[in-house]
């Protein structure tokens, strides 16, 4: 190794640099920038969660609501004389339905467009979906579980309404018709909501 003082200095610097480094790390303007954005992001979608989660109740399917699927016809809810579209007191109409192989009963429902109808739904035996094609009216049907939904049907007509989870020899030929009406004659048909 040479004596140098020269390059004895040069090492030191060069020492003292590698030092110093992870205190200077150099951080682009630009960079500096992008790293603010993704923290505001961050901080909005933390804000979201915490917003729709306090104050509107959106919650993950956390709260399961159980119920015996074997004892269904003689639950407060499902009972078979319990079942179909029913309008509570303050105006909002719920759909009460049990999913069996198969078919969804009863059979037959009609409901009116441009408005919430919140669906309850039951198996009584396996498995089931339940699925109205070209709406987002679609979930699954676990046994033992209650699925809850609440959709708004923005066009009148004639639906079927599916079952899209395999459930035996029948699965093919589960389904139950739907008939969305407009307001008008939702409201002549059913005169306890005309008031509204
Ligand atoms: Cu029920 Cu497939």
């Amino acid at each position: 190794m040479s004596n140098d003082p020269n390059q004895k200095r040069k090492l030191a610097d060069d020492a003292r640099d590698l030092m110093a480094l992870p205190r200077e790390v150099h951080v682009d303007a630009l960079e500096k920038k992008w790293i603010f954005v993704a923290l505001g992001l961050m901080g909005l979608f933390v804000t979201i969660i915490l917003y729709t989660g306090f104050a509107k109740h959106v919650h993950p399917p956390g709260e399961m609501e159980t119920i015996d699927s074997a004892r269904l016809h003689l639950s407060a809810e499902f009972a078979e004389d319990r079942l179909g579209v029913a309008t509570q007191p303050d105006g909002r109409i719920k759909v009460t339905l049990v999913a069996a192989r198969y078919g969804f009963y009863p059979r037959e429902i009609r409901i009116p467009a441009g408005q919430p109808i919140t669906f309850r739904v039951a198996s009584a035996d396996v498995l089931h979906g339940i699925h109205v094609p070209m709406t987002n009216m679609a979930t699954m049907v676990v046994p033992g579980y209650v699925s809850t939904l609440t959709t708004t049907f923005p066009k009148p007509g004639e639906y079927p309404m599916l079952c899209n989870e395999y459930c035996g020899m029948g699965h093919d030929h589960m389904w139950s018709k739907v008939t969305v009406v407009s307001q008008e004659s939702w409201r002549a048909g059913n005169p306890q909501s005309a008031g509204r």
